[in-house]
């Protein structure tokens, strides 16, 4: 035990922890992460602000990509094929590659660890398709690849990797919310400061590797298909170290969310044969996507509803939205493949799914951006010189991470497989860097003195602006003017609203000064992590002038390889500057073709058209 004293006086008593690795945040990924270091006898820590069976990966729905040929043909040449595609030419190969040719296995081990697969009539893990996942090298027809649990993926992964954590004896740190990363003088990490909400004590964790596995920042958005608690925190306390987060640009709509309600109706309903109308009853996607219809990639099918909108082709009273149909499915295959969403149509919708139309709309759903990585999930803290410098003592993975397997748009069930793949492969990366035989590195007590300053700043903001009052506004600027189509003019009315709304964080008030279960400070800590993914959100689409993947601008309607096939790095400073440099895209694959590896020629640059 420790104390400090703050600028305001609040004297704060430490608790100490020494780990091998810290993970921060228990969804699939931080599960991943977790079991594979526990595995291997290091001393692992898991801190998560949610039980770690209510982490955001438990809303997962439609599966899980893996080209396993339970259900046909299928090759991890043509899964690496999609989604290079997919991701509009900007993901970096190598990643992808490693992803697509171990995803597999890594299915299969969770199959291992006990996650319950629906089954083909043989007992093989059944599998569906997916929106962008075609056979042939995108010639198609669609192929069927995602691994499914019914439409509860998400949640059979989460508890079976959340068993087999325990198992192994991880150690977690549950209803922890972690403050900030502790930083040495030369960059490395070497911890992270995490508050106890249920008793109120501050923890100092010091550790040889901490992990951030703390997911999107959907909540930056009006309408998003995330949990409330998808809040950024990774990417706030990535850039409050002095760390970039890359291509934060790219946010993927998905197509179905509920009208209104927003929750997710996953794409497995039309890889089960749903399909989208207009008001005037027509199949619409056939006219955009010939070869894909309701199949296509995510971004365009968001963009063709979107467009279908604009032109007055919307349905409902204010024509603002679009039907899929499912009433046309045997209500067996309803009650055996998609009892989930069956129930949310109900709930959100009053809709029984077997008799009418569930009304939907293009909603927020999931960022392409976040801490660069190699694929080994180590961070990145790139130069001019170097654009693959490892940061010492760090690593991300999951949607918090930016590998970049995803690109510009990220294809639908390679979520899933990136949470699982990364995550095992920091816990292989962790096992190999870590020295076991090292001391845990002491906590910087200057770093720690600024993240509790910040803090106690915080706990006792007392301005004029409720936290809820300046999130509403920053969620309403991002639904506004970063949304699924984007102009010049749309961007730098959001740059400036952005900006200014960062000034009046210094205005915020909290008006509950506990440490215990204080849940309006913890609102106000998330609120300054969504508004750092915010900000560079917007300043790094501003200046993108070309479209490509979720970044669809209507001034630079056509993608640009030659300038713009580069990754965006933003650096944000306290008072709210954002510095965006770039840094090249991996183009090329591991595996030769003469020992099995794909033909180059097959993943060059091209249009992209579904
Ligand atoms: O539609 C869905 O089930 C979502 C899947 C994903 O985002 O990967």
């Amino acid at each position: 035990m420790a104390q400090t004293q703050n600028t305001k006086g609040s004297a704060y008593t430490y608790v100490d922890h020494k780990f091998d690795v810290v993970i921060v945040g228990a969804g699939g990924a931080g599960l991943r992460a977790t079991l594979g270091m526990a595995e291997q006898g290091l001393k692992t820590a898991c801190i998560t602000k949610v039980f770690p069976t209510r982490s955001h990966t438990v809303a997962a729905q439609g599966g899980i990509a893996a080209s396993l040929q339970n259900m046909g043909a299928d090759s991890w040449q043509w899964h690496l094929y999609d989604t290079v595609k997919g991701s509009d030419w900007l993901g970096d190969v190598d990643a992808m590659e490693y992803m697509v040719r171990q995803a597999p296995a890594a299915v299969y081990e969770l199959e291992h660890y006990g996650v319950p697969f629906s089954r083909t009539e043989e007992g093989k893990i059944y599998q569906r398709p997916f929106g962008g996942h075609m056979m042939n090298y995108g010639d198609g027809p669609p192929v069927q690849r995602t691994c499914a649990a019914a439409d509860r993926t998400g949640h059979a992964i989460l508890h079976t990797l959340y068993g087999q954590s325990l198992k192994n004896h991880a150690q977690f740190f549950i209803e922890y919310f972690a403050l900030d990363l502790i930083m040495d003088e030369d960059g490395t990490c070497t911890g992270v400061v995490a508050w106890n909400l249920d008793d109120g004590t501050i923890h100092r964790f010091s550790a040889k590797m901490v992990v951030l596995a703390t997911g999107g920042y959907g909540r930056a958005y009006f309408s998003a298909t995330s949990a409330h608690t998808c809040t950024g925190d990774g990417g706030g306390m990535a850039a409050r170290a002095g760390l970039p987060l890359q291509d934060m640009e790219f946010v993927q709509f998905h197509p179905t969310g509920i009208y209104s309600a927003g929750c997710l109706i996953t794409e497995g309903a039309r890889g089960e044969g749903g399909y989208l109308v207009n008001s005037e009853g027509e199949r619409f996607m056939e006219r955009y996507a010939p070869s894909a219809k309701d199949l296509a990639s995510r971004d365009v099918v968001s963009r063709c509803m979107t467009l279908e909108i604009r032109e007055g082709r919307g349905v409902g009273k204010n024509k603002d939205h679009i039907f899929l149909h499912l009433d046309h499915l045997d209500p067996a295959v309803l009650h055996e493949r998609l009892p989930g969403i069956s129930e949310s149509a109900k709930i959100f919708a009053g809709v029984d799914v077997t008799k009418e139309p569930i009304p939907v709309l293009p909603t927020v759903h999931y960022n392409m951006g976040g801490v660069p990585t190699n694929h080994w999930g180590e961070a990145l803290n790139p130069t001019a010189k170097e654009p693959d410098r490892v940061a010492p003592g760090l690593m991300a993975v999951g949607e918090a991470g930016c590998a970049s397997v995803h690109g510009a748009n990220r294809l639908g069930s390679n979520s899933l497989i990136d949470l699982v793949v990364f995550g095992r492969a920091a816990a292989i990366r962790a096992g190999q860097v870590i020295d076991r035989n090292s001391a845990v590195p002491s906590a910087n007590e200057a770093s720690v003195e600024k993240i509790m300053d910040r803090f106690d700043r915080l706990r006792h903001a007392n301005g004029g602006t409720p936290t809820a009052v300046l999130r509403e506004k920053m969620q309403r600027a991002m639904q506004e003017d970063a949304a699924v189509f984007r102009t010049q003019e749309s961007l730098e009315n959001g740059c400036k609203r952005i900006t200014e709304l960062w000034g009046e964080l210094k205005d915020l008030n909290v008006t509950d000064r506990s440490m215990i279960w204080n849940s309006d400070l913890v609102e106000t800590l998330e609120l300054e992590n969504l508004m750092a993914n915010a900000i560079v959100t917007v300043y790094g689409a501003e200046a993108r002038k070309e479209s490509r993947g979720a970044h669809a601008r209507e001034d630079f309607s056509a993608r640009d390889d030659k300038t713009w096939r580069k990754h965006t790095l933003a650096r944000l400073s306290p008072d709210g500057k954002v510095k965006l440099t770039y840094r090249p895209v991996h183009t090329e694959t591991t595996l030769p073709l003469a020992e099995g590896g794909i033909d180059p020629k097959k993943i060059a640059p091209k249009a992209r058209v579904y």
